[in-house]
């Protein structure tokens, strides 16, 4: 299909004949300035205040989990779930490759050390057949049911799948995995608020689910993050290391352990809330952007991702897979210098240069994804 074909799709879709179309733009049509002055008016703009209570509310009503605590953003979030997830220093975290690089970093803060598997070609998420084979080869569970990495003497502390740009992976099959190598699995969710497997919602399946409130995430509010649970004493642990673990006191400085100053302040918060009142509307925008995408591309060279049988996806990104490397590069190129703004997929973490040493398995369809996968403009439409 020609390029050009495809840009004055988005452009009418858009309608947009000649300006720049970001790939995603926050969409503010709610509440957002009101809830905002009110934190300035009554100077709770910081980490105490009621917006936090009440994003946390919202995010565990929207989620069904038991417990949600608010973060300062997805990775702080994520490092967060590692650490309460068990993870020490000098322990391995199995992951995908083909992810946001915040993902290898938050296991990296966790003082560990990624180890990377391959994804399934159609969710775009950690593959559990590639889990399985890895965790086969390379794994065994010691008498103290400890997972250990049999080339390295590791410990695999945890697993972290990721929902690429809010399609499910096979999170239950990657659950079942966890549950044989008893590995603790906690979800990077940053990107699919709003993405289910059957009516469950994706975050929730594992111990600890993350998610994130970017700028550039269907539901922002400046910097943001989310932590669900259902277990008590993790999310009880969660606002206290996320709060530099102070414990409660009229005036009487007293922290118990060494923790983060990773609570999200109110002010951000209230745009959250803002932003949560109106998920649905946002969810059934994209839904309908994502149903003109595939119906234009129907039939053509290239292929529009759809969500797959049994799951529900947010289309945050909507994603197209070019034919080959060429393809893809030449569409990335046309489209950016049109001013209509595409993205590749990312670089698979073990060729960036702080990971290049991890080990890894096979990662055949990473490979054929990073080389033909596109992003194109996503916003919620006016
Ligand atoms: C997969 C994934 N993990 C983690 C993050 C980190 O979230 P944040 O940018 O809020 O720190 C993001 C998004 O930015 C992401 O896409």
């Amino acid at each position: 299909m020609e390029t050009s074909h495809i840009l004055n799709f988005i452009r009418r879709t858009f309608n947009d004949a000649e300006g720049f179309i970001p790939l995603h733009a926050p969409y503010f049509g709610g509440k957002e300035k009101e809830y905002v002055t009110d934190t300035i008016d009554s100077t709770f703009v910081s980490s105490v205040g009621a917006y936090v209570t009440r994003f946390e509310e919202m995010m565990a009503e929207i989620t069904g989990a038991r417990y949600a605590i608010a973060t300062v953003n997805g990775t702080t979030a994520l490092h967060l779930a590692l650490v309460l997830a068990g993870v020490k220093y000098g322990e391995e975290v199995i992951t995908q490759s083909l992810t946001f690089v915040a993902t290898a970093n938050a296991i990296s803060h966790a003082g560990a050390i990624p180890v990377f598997a391959d994804v399934d070609k159609d969710t775009m998420g950690l593959s559990p057949v590639a889990l399985q084979a890895f965790l086969e080869e390379h794994a065994t569970v010691n008498a103290k049911g400890e997972c250990i990495n049999k080339t390295t003497g590791r410990r695999i502390a945890a697993c972290v799948p990721m929902h690429t740009f809010g399609f499910p992976a096979r999170i239950t099959e990657i659950a079942a995995v966890c549950v044989k190598y008893n590995i603790p699995l906690v979800e990077d969710a940053a990107e699919s608020l709003g993405s289910y497997v059957g009516d469950k919602h994706t975050g929730t399946f594992g111990k600890i689910g993350v998610f994130s409130f970017n700028g550039n995430k269907t539901v922002t509010c400046g910097g943001g993050g989310a932590i669900v649970t259902d277990d008590e004493a993790i999310a009880k642990k969660a606002k206290h290391l996320s709060t530099t673990a102070k414990i409660p006191h009229a005036y009487e400085f007293v922290h118990d352990d060494i923790a983060y100053n990773y609570r999200m302040p109110n002010l951000n918060a209230a745009l959250a809330c803002a932003q949560l009142e109106q998920l649905d509307a946002m969810l059934k925008n994209k839904r309908e952007l994502a149903g003109m995408y595939s119906n234009f591309f129907e039939g053509s060279s290239v292929s529009f991702v759809k969500e797959k049988e049994g799951t529900k996806a947010n289309y945050w990104l909507n994603t197209l897979i070019f034919q080959d490397h060429l393809q893809q590069q030449a569409f990335l190129k046309e489209s950016n210098d049109s001013k209509v703004m595409t993205r590749p997929i990312w670089r698979l973490m073990n060729r960036l240069p702080m990971y290049a040493h991890c080990q890894h398995g096979d990662l055949s369809n990473a490979e054929w994804l990073e080389e033909r996968v596109v992003n194109i403009p996503s916003s919620v439409r006016k």
